[in-house]
């Protein structure tokens, strides 16, 4: 598997990671429907396996969940991957989430996450969401302080725009962003990216497979039958009218997928990969099965003809979704 350096960090990243969002199980907001832990594991093993040194996860997947079973599968791993987790999303005991970035809530979810994941330091600490916008500065001065402690090596962001990258760095520099990014997800090419690129920081994609979407597996019939609380039922990208317009999209993509003799999910990824500024994917799996398949990703490049019908293919579903 290839492997690149995040941003200025040292840390050499292979260019498709782990995601666990969906090994948070069932019974929350954001849920992908129930999850076996078993399962999880397995995933989490095999991707090791397989060249991935690092996995993405969040106290909110699961509300803690997802950062126990990692915590649990590595714990007894003699060579540890990376962890990468996340603050800012925080649940009542009505499980309810909801967006905070105060100082003593960050403080806690740091000391919570540690213990979950039963390590000594997280790799790189990304605020989730920049929600409050108003109080991203306050979560990052107590992230800085943790990485001055030693319980943080790397300090990130997710899903910031350029403005709020830009107030953050005077306080400490921001190690990566970690934005959506697919072939039907590609708004930050224009100011985000070049930015990036830029100021040397690292970009940690995440949702390269539009959650599953762009693996060819999803019909308008087995959408239907999502567990009622997989939130991908109420995601406008597998829903009427854009999802007509998507699942014509990914027949074009086969023929492409079929001629180099790749899976659609490898399509995808590599798809992602393409782009200098890219670092790394984030990919999900469920099972050691999934991962068996898109690990490979990171080991296949696009050529320049492929690209080039892929390019046409996207700008023919705009304008689809336009008329
Ligand atoms: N920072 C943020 O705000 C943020 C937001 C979103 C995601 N993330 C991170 O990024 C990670 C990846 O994104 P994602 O999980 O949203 O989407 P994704 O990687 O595009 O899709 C993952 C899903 O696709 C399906 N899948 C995976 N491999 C497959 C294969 N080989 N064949 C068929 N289906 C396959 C699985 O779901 P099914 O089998 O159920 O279809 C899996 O959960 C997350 O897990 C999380 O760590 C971060």
């Amino acid at each position: 598997m290839r492997r690149k350096k995040l941003g200025r960090s040292d840390l050499e990243l292979s260019v498709v990671g782990l995601g666990t969002w969906a090994m948070g199980g069932s019974d929350w907001a954001y849920s992908w429907g129930s999850q076996d832990d078993n399962d999880s594991i397995s995933a989490i093993h095999q991707a090791m396996d397989l060249g991935i040194n690092w996995i993405d996860t969040a106290p909110v997947y699961g509300m803690g969940h997802a950062e126990e079973v990692v915590g649990k599968a590595i714990s007894t791993m003699k060579e540890k991957p990376l962890v990468f987790s996340k603050c800012g999303l925080v649940w009542n005991d009505k499980r309810k989430v909801t967006p905070l970035l105060k100082r003593e809530s960050v403080k806690n979810e740091i000391n919570a996450s540690l213990k979950r994941l039963q390590i000594e330091v997280i790799d790189l600490y990304q605020i989730h969401w920049p929600r409050p916008d108003e109080d991203i500065e306050e979560a990052w001065e107590v992230i800085a302080g943790a990485v001055k402690a030693g319980k943080i090596r790397y300090a990130g962001v997710c899903n910031f725009n350029v403005d709020q990258l830009i107030r953050v760095e005077s306080i400490h520099p921001a190690a990566s962003l970690q934005p959506p990014y697919s072939m039907i997800e590609r708004d930050i090419e224009e100011e985000i990216l070049p930015y990036c690129a830029t100021f040397e920081k690292g970009v940690i994609v995440y949702s390269p497979m539009q959650k599953g979407l762009l693996t060819g597996k999803y019909t308008k019939e087995n959408i239907k039958q999502l567990s009622p609380d997989d939130h991908r039922k109420y995601d406008i990208q597998f829903k009427e009218p854009i999802l007509n317009t998507n699942l014509w999209f990914i027949e074009g993509l086969k023929p492409i997928a079929e001629k180099n003799k790749i899976t659609l999910a490898q399509l995808a990824i590599a798809w992602t990969l393409n782009r200098r500024e890219v670092t790394a994917a984030i990919v999900g799996a469920r099972n050691a099965s999934q991962i068996g398949d898109t690990a490979r990703a990171g080991d296949w490049v696009l050529s320049d003809v492929d690209i080039a019908l892929i390019d046409s293919l996207i700008q023919e579903r705009q304008e689809r979704l336009i008329h």
